[in-house]
Protein backbone atom coordinates (compact mmCIF):
# COMPACT_ATOMS: atom_id res chain seq x y z
CA UNK A 1 0.00 0.00 0.00
CA UNK A 2 2.23 2.89 -1.08
CA UNK A 3 1.02 6.76 0.00
CA UNK A 4 0.77 8.51 -3.68
CA UNK A 5 1.28 11.93 -1.65
CA UNK A 6 4.61 10.95 -0.94
CA UNK A 7 5.77 9.52 -4.10
CA UNK A 8 8.51 11.21 -5.32
CA UNK A 9 8.10 10.58 -8.46
CA UNK A 10 4.82 12.16 -8.60
CA UNK A 11 4.65 16.11 -9.96
CA UNK A 12 2.75 18.34 -7.62
CA UNK A 13 -0.70 18.88 -9.16
CA UNK A 14 -1.97 22.64 -10.37
CA UNK A 15 -5.66 22.57 -10.25
CA UNK A 16 -6.43 25.46 -12.91
CA UNK A 17 -10.18 26.71 -12.70
CA UNK A 18 -11.66 27.65 -16.23
CA UNK A 19 -15.14 28.49 -18.07
CA UNK A 20 -14.99 26.60 -21.47
CA UNK A 21 -17.69 28.46 -23.33
CA UNK A 22 -15.38 31.15 -24.75
CA UNK A 23 -13.51 29.93 -28.21
CA UNK A 24 -10.62 30.28 -29.41
CA UNK A 25 -8.95 30.96 -26.14
CA UNK A 26 -10.99 27.73 -24.17
CA UNK A 27 -13.90 25.31 -25.14
CA UNK A 28 -15.06 21.67 -25.08
CA UNK A 29 -14.60 19.10 -27.51
CA UNK A 30 -16.38 16.46 -25.93
CA UNK A 31 -15.36 16.11 -22.50
CA UNK A 32 -11.50 17.62 -23.60
CA UNK A 33 -11.03 21.53 -22.92
CA UNK A 34 -9.66 23.34 -26.04
CA UNK A 35 -8.10 26.03 -26.93
CA UNK A 36 -5.34 28.76 -26.58
CA UNK A 37 -5.01 28.89 -23.02
CA UNK A 38 -5.54 25.16 -22.38
CA UNK A 39 -2.19 24.92 -25.11
CA UNK A 40 -0.63 27.86 -22.75
CA UNK A 41 -1.35 26.62 -19.13
CA UNK A 42 0.09 23.11 -20.38
CA UNK A 43 3.41 25.18 -21.16
CA UNK A 44 3.75 26.55 -18.44
CA UNK A 45 2.89 23.01 -16.24
CA UNK A 46 5.64 21.56 -18.05
CA UNK A 47 7.81 24.58 -17.25
CA UNK A 48 6.89 24.21 -13.63
CA UNK A 49 7.51 20.95 -13.75
CA UNK A 50 3.75 20.87 -12.28
CA UNK A 51 0.50 17.99 -13.49
CA UNK A 52 -2.35 20.40 -14.67
CA UNK A 53 -5.87 19.07 -13.48
CA UNK A 54 -8.65 21.10 -14.74
CA UNK A 55 -11.67 22.29 -12.98
CA UNK A 56 -14.50 23.19 -15.31
CA UNK A 57 -16.79 25.84 -13.47
CA UNK A 58 -19.11 29.25 -14.25
CA UNK A 59 -16.60 32.01 -14.64
CA UNK A 60 -18.33 34.19 -12.05
CA UNK A 61 -17.40 31.29 -9.95
CA UNK A 62 -13.83 31.66 -10.76
CA UNK A 63 -12.40 34.06 -8.87
CA UNK A 64 -14.53 33.35 -5.64
CA UNK A 65 -13.10 29.53 -5.79
CA UNK A 66 -9.81 31.10 -5.82
CA UNK A 67 -10.17 33.26 -2.88
CA UNK A 68 -11.85 29.72 -1.41
CA UNK A 69 -8.78 27.38 -2.13
CA UNK A 70 -10.65 25.42 -4.18
CA UNK A 71 -8.26 25.96 -7.02
CA UNK A 72 -4.79 27.17 -7.55
CA UNK A 73 -5.33 29.34 -10.39
CA UNK A 74 -7.78 30.50 -13.30
CA UNK A 75 -7.03 30.81 -16.86
CA UNK A 76 -10.78 32.06 -18.73
CA UNK A 77 -9.81 35.13 -20.92
CA UNK A 78 -9.48 37.23 -17.63
CA UNK A 79 -9.32 40.62 -17.79
CA UNK A 80 -7.49 42.24 -15.21
CA UNK A 81 -9.21 45.17 -13.14
CA UNK A 82 -9.36 47.10 -10.25
CA UNK A 83 -11.96 45.26 -8.46
CA UNK A 84 -10.68 41.76 -9.09
CA UNK A 85 -7.07 43.16 -7.66
CA UNK A 86 -8.90 43.30 -4.59
CA UNK A 87 -9.46 39.65 -4.25
CA UNK A 88 -6.94 37.95 -6.25
CA UNK A 89 -3.59 38.56 -7.75
CA UNK A 90 -2.77 38.43 -11.73
CA UNK A 91 -0.02 36.82 -13.81
CA UNK A 92 1.63 39.21 -16.13
CA UNK A 93 -0.37 40.10 -18.90
CA UNK A 94 -0.25 37.90 -21.94
CA UNK A 95 -3.04 39.11 -24.45
CA UNK A 96 -4.79 42.18 -25.27
CA UNK A 97 -8.18 42.38 -26.00
CA UNK A 98 -11.53 44.41 -25.89
CA UNK A 99 -14.80 44.79 -26.07
CA UNK A 100 -17.47 44.29 -28.67
CA UNK A 101 -21.27 44.54 -30.00
CA UNK A 102 -22.48 41.52 -32.08
CA UNK A 103 -26.01 41.73 -33.70
CA UNK A 104 -28.32 40.18 -36.17
CA UNK A 105 -28.03 40.35 -39.29
CA UNK A 106 -30.35 43.74 -40.75
CA UNK A 107 -30.11 44.98 -36.89
CA UNK A 108 -30.50 48.83 -36.60
CA UNK A 109 -27.88 48.99 -33.77
CA UNK A 110 -24.33 50.04 -35.82
CA UNK A 111 -22.34 51.50 -33.07
CA UNK A 112 -22.53 51.79 -29.20
CA UNK A 113 -24.44 55.02 -29.39
CA UNK A 114 -27.58 52.51 -31.24
CA UNK A 115 -27.55 50.51 -28.00
CA UNK A 116 -29.66 52.62 -25.41
CA UNK A 117 -33.02 51.53 -24.89
CA UNK A 118 -31.80 48.02 -25.86
CA UNK A 119 -31.46 44.68 -24.34
CA UNK A 120 -27.98 43.46 -24.51
CA UNK A 121 -26.92 39.41 -23.32
CA UNK A 122 -23.58 39.34 -21.56
CA UNK A 123 -21.88 36.55 -19.36
CA UNK A 124 -22.67 37.12 -15.59
CA UNK A 125 -19.61 38.28 -13.80
CA UNK A 126 -17.76 39.46 -17.14
CA UNK A 127 -16.33 43.18 -17.63
CA UNK A 128 -18.77 43.13 -20.63
CA UNK A 129 -21.33 43.29 -17.60
CA UNK A 130 -19.71 45.84 -16.54
CA UNK A 131 -19.63 47.67 -18.72
CA UNK A 132 -23.15 47.55 -19.85
CA UNK A 133 -24.50 48.40 -16.19
CA UNK A 134 -21.41 51.61 -16.03
CA UNK A 135 -23.10 53.11 -19.35
CA UNK A 136 -26.87 52.50 -18.32
CA UNK A 137 -27.90 49.74 -20.92
CA UNK A 138 -30.72 46.91 -20.18
CA UNK A 139 -28.82 43.65 -19.86
CA UNK A 140 -29.72 39.89 -20.13
CA UNK A 141 -26.97 38.05 -17.92
CA UNK A 142 -26.08 34.57 -18.38
CA UNK A 143 -24.18 32.20 -16.53
CA UNK A 144 -22.86 30.25 -19.69
CA UNK A 145 -21.32 32.64 -22.47
CA UNK A 146 -23.22 30.42 -25.08
CA UNK A 147 -26.31 31.14 -23.60
CA UNK A 148 -25.69 34.59 -24.13
CA UNK A 149 -24.70 34.27 -27.43
CA UNK A 150 -28.26 32.31 -27.51
CA UNK A 151 -30.05 35.01 -26.20
CA UNK A 152 -28.96 36.89 -29.02
CA UNK A 153 -30.09 34.36 -32.25
CA UNK A 154 -33.05 33.68 -30.79
CA UNK A 155 -34.03 37.18 -30.84
CA UNK A 156 -34.09 37.32 -26.72
CA UNK A 157 -31.41 40.39 -26.97
CA UNK A 158 -30.65 43.05 -29.56
CA UNK A 159 -27.07 42.43 -28.46
CA UNK A 160 -24.62 40.37 -27.09
CA UNK A 161 -21.90 42.20 -26.10
CA UNK A 162 -18.47 40.22 -25.91
CA UNK A 163 -14.47 40.15 -25.81
CA UNK A 164 -13.48 40.83 -29.55
CA UNK A 165 -12.01 37.46 -30.63
CA UNK A 166 -14.57 35.54 -29.18
CA UNK A 167 -16.76 37.29 -31.24
CA UNK A 168 -14.94 36.81 -34.41
CA UNK A 169 -15.04 33.17 -33.57
CA UNK A 170 -18.13 32.31 -32.36
CA UNK A 171 -20.40 34.71 -34.75
CA UNK A 172 -18.34 33.39 -37.69
CA UNK A 173 -20.06 29.76 -36.75
CA UNK A 174 -23.72 31.24 -36.32
CA UNK A 175 -23.71 34.21 -39.61
CA UNK A 176 -23.54 36.97 -36.48
CA UNK A 177 -22.10 40.60 -37.14
CA UNK A 178 -19.47 41.66 -35.29
CA UNK A 179 -19.38 45.74 -35.10
CA UNK A 180 -15.60 47.48 -35.60
CA UNK A 181 -16.03 48.90 -32.91
CA UNK A 182 -13.28 48.28 -29.68
CA UNK A 183 -15.54 50.05 -26.58
CA UNK A 184 -12.56 48.78 -24.22
CA UNK A 185 -9.32 47.49 -23.88
CA UNK A 186 -8.55 44.68 -21.60
CA UNK A 187 -5.24 42.79 -20.54
CA UNK A 188 -5.80 39.26 -19.88
CA UNK A 189 -3.76 37.13 -17.33
CA UNK A 190 -3.94 34.22 -14.84
CA UNK A 191 -5.60 34.47 -11.55
CA UNK A 192 -3.97 33.89 -8.00
CA UNK A 193 -4.92 33.65 -4.43
CA UNK A 194 -3.60 36.65 -3.50
CA UNK A 195 -0.14 36.24 -2.04
CA UNK A 196 0.17 32.99 -3.88
CA UNK A 197 3.68 31.74 -4.83
CA UNK A 198 2.96 30.60 -7.32
CA UNK A 199 2.71 34.13 -9.11
CA UNK A 200 6.94 34.53 -9.61
CA UNK A 201 7.26 31.31 -10.83
CA UNK A 202 4.43 31.18 -13.49
CA UNK A 203 5.68 34.77 -14.36
CA UNK A 204 9.14 33.28 -15.02
CA UNK A 205 7.92 30.54 -17.39
CA UNK A 206 5.50 33.03 -18.73
CA UNK A 207 8.35 35.45 -20.18
CA UNK A 208 10.30 33.13 -21.22
CA UNK A 209 7.09 31.44 -23.77
CA UNK A 210 6.35 35.24 -24.60
CA UNK A 211 10.05 35.56 -25.82
CA UNK A 212 10.89 32.61 -27.33
CA UNK A 213 7.85 32.50 -29.84
CA UNK A 214 5.66 29.89 -28.23
CA UNK A 215 2.69 32.07 -26.83
CA UNK A 216 2.42 33.66 -30.72
CA UNK A 217 2.74 30.53 -31.99
CA UNK A 218 -0.23 28.77 -30.06
CA UNK A 219 -2.38 32.24 -31.17
CA UNK A 220 -1.24 31.05 -34.95
CA UNK A 221 -2.63 27.44 -34.58
CA UNK A 222 -6.19 29.51 -33.39
CA UNK A 223 -5.89 31.52 -36.24
CA UNK A 224 -6.07 34.22 -33.72
CA UNK A 225 -4.11 37.42 -34.21
CA UNK A 226 -1.68 37.70 -30.98
CA UNK A 227 -1.58 41.31 -29.62
CA UNK A 228 0.56 42.23 -27.15
CA UNK A 229 -0.45 43.84 -23.94
CA UNK A 230 3.13 45.48 -23.56
N1 LIG B 1 -12.53 39.03 -20.49
C1 LIG B 1 -13.81 39.05 -19.86
C2 LIG B 1 -13.69 39.19 -18.37
O1 LIG B 1 -12.64 39.07 -17.83
C3 LIG B 1 -14.64 37.83 -20.20
C4 LIG B 1 -14.04 36.51 -19.82
C5 LIG B 1 -15.00 35.36 -19.99
N2 LIG B 1 -14.31 34.11 -19.99
C6 LIG B 1 -14.87 32.90 -20.20
N3 LIG B 1 -14.09 31.86 -20.23
N4 LIG B 1 -16.16 32.76 -20.36
O2 LIG B 1 -14.65 39.41 -17.69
Amino acid sequence: DTDTDTNPGEKKQLVVATSPDFPPFESLDGSDIVGIEPKLMQAIADKLGMELVWEQVDFDSIIPGIQAGRYDAGVAGISITADRLKNCDFSDPYFLANQVIVVNPGSDIQSKADLTGKTIAVQTGTTAETYCLDNGYEILSFASNIDAQAALTSGKADAWVVDNEVAVKMAGEQNLTVLDEAMTSEPYALAFAKGSDLVDQVNQALSQLLQDGTVEQIFQEYDTVYVSPL
